[in-house]
């Protein structure tokens, strides 16, 4: 064995093959160069957060478990580095912060079209690695990030530092961008978004990409990708992706208990429609509901028959639409409106 030899290198060889298989295809040689020289497991906390098989999470320590804790971190997948957003989880353990799943940190830097000289603000910095990447690629004072969580940021800037790579890191609500080093060439977040930020639009040089994860209340699905215009921005979705809801759009749950109490008299109503059409397989369907009726929620037992009425129309159309996928779709964004449309922006739902 080479006294070179480091178990990483053969571990992110092996990282690079997923991810290509994932891809379809080759990686875009500078991001192989970014993967080699920014080790994954550089940014990943000394505890983490793997699923327990039971629909929950239970720790994994690199102290307690070397062997396993390394192994994860070189698999492609999503790996949950803080639960509870960072208070002692009790008895009910939910992810409030991870490092996303490198294929997916891939495609988002390949699709995002980064060229040396641009300036990037990235939203969601969790652990700082694919800040990392990007400050790798561009150097020094290109790449700005903002994380809405205390903890997780310090340790970013941990992380960060200990790499040597320099990102303007701010500790903030994301949706509000970053005006202070604006205009960027590019926006990319890794927190999943209901509606997208104005201030990101605004932020944004006119031909510059903004680059996000969706979400709605059907399925957190879809990557979309908006080229920003002086008055608007606008662009298509891509299959891919699923990512934690930026916080600030997240809806209540107890909203839905507040309007239907107890002593409520709903609507009732007989339909030949099934549920089991909208919550079951087909993400391609929940998708589309979830652009054409974005205020409904999958708690169908509360819904009154007017509702459920707009979920069947929906359905309908989406089905003689030829029951369309996300790189069919595509959203208009001005200041205050949100338009979905299919196939062409003329053509909106
Ligand atoms: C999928 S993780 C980030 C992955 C990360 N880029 C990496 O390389 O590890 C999403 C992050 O978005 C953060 N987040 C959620 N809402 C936010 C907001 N409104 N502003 C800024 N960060 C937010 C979460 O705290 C979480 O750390």
């Amino acid at each position: 064995m080479s006294s070179l030899y480091r178990p990483e290198h053969a571990a992110s060889r092996s990282l690079l093959r997923a991810v290509e298989a994932a891809l379809d295809g080759p990686v875009p040689r500078e991001w192989v160069e970014a993967l080699t020289a920014v080790p994954r497991h550089h940014f990943l906390p000394e505890r983490i957060w793997l699923e327990n098989g039971l629909g929950g999470y239970e720790p994994c320590d690199l102290s307690a478990d070397h062997q396993r804790w390394f192994a994860e971190a070189y698999f492609d997948v999503p790996i949950v580095t803080q639960v509870n957003d960072g208070e002692q989880p009790g008895e009910d353990v939910w992810p409030s912060s991870s490092a996303s799943a490198p294929s997916i940190v891939v495609r988002m830097l390949r699709d995002l079209d980064v060229q040396p000289g641009m300036k990037v603000l990235e939203i969601g910095t969790g652990t700082g690695w694919n800040a990392a990447l990007l400050a790798h690629r561009l150097g020094p004072g290109r790449v700005a990030s903002v994380e809405v969580n205390e903890n997780v940021a310090r340790q970013a800037w941990a992380n960060l530092n200990a790499a040597g790579l320099s990102v303007e890191l701010l500790c903030g609500d994301g949706s509000l961008g970053w005006p202070h080093q604006a205009p960027y060439d590019r926006v990319v977040s890794t927190c999943a978004v209901r509606r997208v930020p104005w201030a990101w639009i605004e932020q944004t040089e006119p031909g510059g990409v903004i680059l996000t994860p969706w979400d709605s209340p059907m399925i957190p699905w879809g990557l979309l990708r908006l080229t920003v215009a002086e008055d608007h921005a606008e662009g298509r979705f891509s299959p891919h992706s699923a990512s934690v809801l930026m916080r600030n759009q997240c809806r209540d749950l107890r909203i839905f208990r507040d309007i239907v109490r107890d002593d409520h008299r709903t609507d009732e109503s007989t339909s030949t429609f099934s549920p089991h059409k909208v919550t079951g397989n087909s993400r391609e369907a929940r998708f589309a509901l979830g652009l054409l009726v974005p205020d409904i929620w999958t708690a169908w037992d509360s819904d009154t028959d007017r509702l459920w009425d707009e979920v069947e129309t929906a359905y309908g159309w989406w089905q003689d639409q030829g029951s369309p996928g996300p790189e069919r779709f595509g959203l208009t964004v001005t200041e205050y409106t949100h338009h979905a449309w299919l196939d062409s922006p003329d053509n909106t739902l």
